[in-house]
């Protein structure tokens, strides 16, 4: 199965870091963002990675390349440690790069994927939402998708106050972890809202979905919005929506990027001790 990943958002609620790098370059701990992203749809047992890009994205594409020059440093320096590492960035998977000319909304931009996706199923993966689970998160969507047959989008769980920052379902409980959708509304308000169960940036589609984004008008912010193509989706077939295990964070937020730092440093050995007594001591002297 082959994975999109729109990267091409402006990043304006991340300014001013945002001015001069993609939001998708912002390192959590010693990596960019969107690295935790491409290696989960690895993990996942991906090879074929299309990145949606934009304007002033170039780094990104730098970034997966393979970069002589550093290699050549590398190399002289006998530091075949990092260059093995650097190595593995640039072999990690087969990635492609297209541009989505004008920022039309996530709906566009997924449809810019059509003719590489061509026909087949695939994995939809938000470049600013990254997931930390034992077992990928678009693994787990997979796996449902392949068992019914259908599209299959991630959702958890939001407080109330947060409906309106997400595509939030109503939803039939088929068990405790999946539900078949029945409606979807991008962003409602708290009163609007039919549930508290947000989109949370990882979607499985079967082709069809091209069709209804074809078909979708222009919706909140302006933008033709994917939560409006979901829906036509809904009435032509069964779509589900599937409470993944794991912690997931949203990167255009500032704190939740702080989070997404402290979760990712103490998630690594070489860290966890140092941070935990840092944040003991912050936490007593407050
Ligand atoms: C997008 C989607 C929204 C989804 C969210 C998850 O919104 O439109 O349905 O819940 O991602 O992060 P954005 O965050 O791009 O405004």
């Amino acid at each position: 199965m082959k994975a999109v990943i729109p990267a091409a958002g402006l990043g304006t609620r991340f300014l001013p870091a945002t001015k001069s790098t993609p939001k998708e370059m912002l390192p959590v701990v010693d990596k960019p963002a969107i690295q935790y992203v491409v290696e989960e749809a690895v993990r996942a047992g991906i090879d074929d990675i299309l990145i949606i890009t934009g304007r002033g994205k170039q780094s990104i594409e730098d970034y997966f390349d393979i970069s002589y020059e550093l290699e050549s440093v590398l190399k002289e320096r006998n530091d075949f440690e990092k260059l093995e590492e650097m190595r593995e960035i640039s072999d990690m998977a087969d990635i492609h790069y297209i541009r989505q000319k004008k920022p039309l909304g996530l709906g566009h931009a997924i449809l810019c994927a059509k003719k590489h996706v061509d026909g087949d199923n695939f994995a939809v993966l938000l470049g600013d939402d990254i997931i930390f689970s034992e077992k990928p998160c678009i693994g787990q969507l997979i796996e449902k998708f392949d068992e019914l047959n259908s599209s299959v989008i991630g959702v958890g769980e939001v407080p109330a106050e947060w409906v309106e920052k997400y595509g939030i379902v109503d939803c039939r409980a088929v068990d405790t972890r999946l539900c078949e959708i029945e409606g979807i509304v991008e962003k409602p308000s708290m009163d609007e809202a039919p549930s508290n169960l947000a989109v949370m940036g990882r979607y499985v589609f079967t082709p069809d979905i091209f069709e209804c984004i074809d078909e979708t008008g222009i919706g909140k912010g302006g933008e033709i919005q994917l939560t409006d193509a979901i829906k036509i989706l809904t009435e032509r077939q069964k779509v589900y929506a599937y409470r993944f295990e794991g912690r997931r964070f949203d990167l255009g937020d500032k704190t939740d990027w702080l989070k997404t730092n402290v979760e990712a440093a103490l998630n690594r050995e070489e860290f966890r001790d140092e941070m935990i007594k840092f944040m003991k001591e912050k936490i007593s002297r407050e």
